[in-house]
């Protein structure tokens, strides 16, 4: 269709980025999208009243992990006039994942008055990107996004390529200390998203231009075929069971911070050194035990998977 007879499309990007990583991605992504007549490209960061410090003081890193699970809120800034009174034909929600959960600020802003305004009845395209666990806390987006009345089209995901435990080391060491790396003489490899794949988010912004191009609705996936969210199957029982105890975990630290900030600290150290012995002993046996049980386990995980990768699919 000729461009000058397309009716103007209006997209709100929304995000949160303490490293500026989710940012570049979005911008890549919405990269075919942008300059266009046709096409007005909003992005709206979500800011916290009390910034989040980066790099984390690591008493800072482990106290969030409560407060991500059970989802309770921290202020979050107004947003402008002209943003809160727009209509908007798409949505695309970029957030990252604070232990097996959406971030806290992403999180909060979902919970706000405006995001109710802004998401309801809208076609909208999650963005994920983290280290590589992200399961949970998209079940829980979709919670969200449900509860808001808006229609979730498609979903993105980037992840860490680097093998666990490598990416687990390696993000402790940018988010603690700032530094990216590659560390340790690159035996610790780069941490994030890799250059190429961030670059390569361009074609999910082009498969959008083609469905407004096309006059398409959103109101299905745009983004099927494109490799938009692959599963890792060897996570997705590691995630499912680390869910339920971070569920555990969080509501003892929640209630020894009742009691006293003292025990709440108290509690933390323990909660890290268990944290550590999962992470460093507990995954690796539950990944060994996997291959063995394959047999057994396959059809199920597979069916997971599926399930997992929905609504743009791998
Ligand atoms: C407190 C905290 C907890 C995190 N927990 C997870 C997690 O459970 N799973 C995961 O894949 N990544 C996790 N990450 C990594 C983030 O998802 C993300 O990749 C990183 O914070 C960089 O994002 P940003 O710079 O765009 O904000 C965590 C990061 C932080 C700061």
């Amino acid at each position: 269709m000729d461009a000058t007879q397309i009716k103007k499309k209006k997209i709100l990007v929304i995000y949160f980025s303490q490293t500026g990583q989710l940012y570049n991605i979005l911008q890549s992504f919405t990269s075919p999208l942008q300059g266009k007549s046709f096409i007005n490209v909003d992005f709206l960061e979500i800011q916290p009243k009390n910034k989040f410090p980066f790099p984390w003081r690591p008493v800072d890193f482990f106290d969030v992990f409560p407060e991500s699970v059970y989802e309770e809120p921290c202020g979050i800034c107004s947003i402008s006039d002209s943003i809160s009174n727009s209509e908007y034909d798409l949505i695309i929600l970029g957030y990252q994942v604070w232990y097996l959960s959406p971030s806290i600020p992403v999180m909060s802003f979902l919970k706000t008055k405006d995001a109710e305004r802004l998401l309801r009845g809208k076609p909208v395209i999650t963005v994920i990107a983290c280290r590589n666990m992200w399961l949970q806390a998209q079940e829980s987006m979709k919670r969200h996004l449900l509860r808001l009345k808006a229609n979730h089209i498609d979903n993105v995901t980037l992840v860490d390529n680097n093998p666990f435990p490598l990416n687990m080391l390696s993000i402790l060491i940018w988010m603690l200390l700032g530094k990216k790396g590659p560390s340790l003489n690159g035996k610790i490899p780069e941490s994030g998203i890799s250059g190429k794949d961030t670059g390569d988010c361009r074609r999910f912004g082009k498969a959008v231009l083609d469905a407004i191009l096309n006059e398409k609705m959103f109101c299905r996936p745009v983004l099927k075929g494109l490799g938009a969210a692959n599963v890792n199957e060897k996570f997705i029982l590691i995630e499912e069971i680390g869910y339920k105890s971070f569920k555990i975990w969080g509501a003892l630290l929640r209630g020894s911070g009742r009691v006293s900030p003292g025990l709440r600290k108290l509690a933390l150290i323990l909660y890290f050194v268990f944290l550590m012995i999962m992470v460093f002993t507990a995954v690796p046996i539950l990944l060994v035990v996997q291959i063995i049980l394959r047999p057994i386990l396959g059809k199920k995980l597979k069916a997971k998977r599926d399930y997992y990768a929905l609504p743009s699919g791998e």
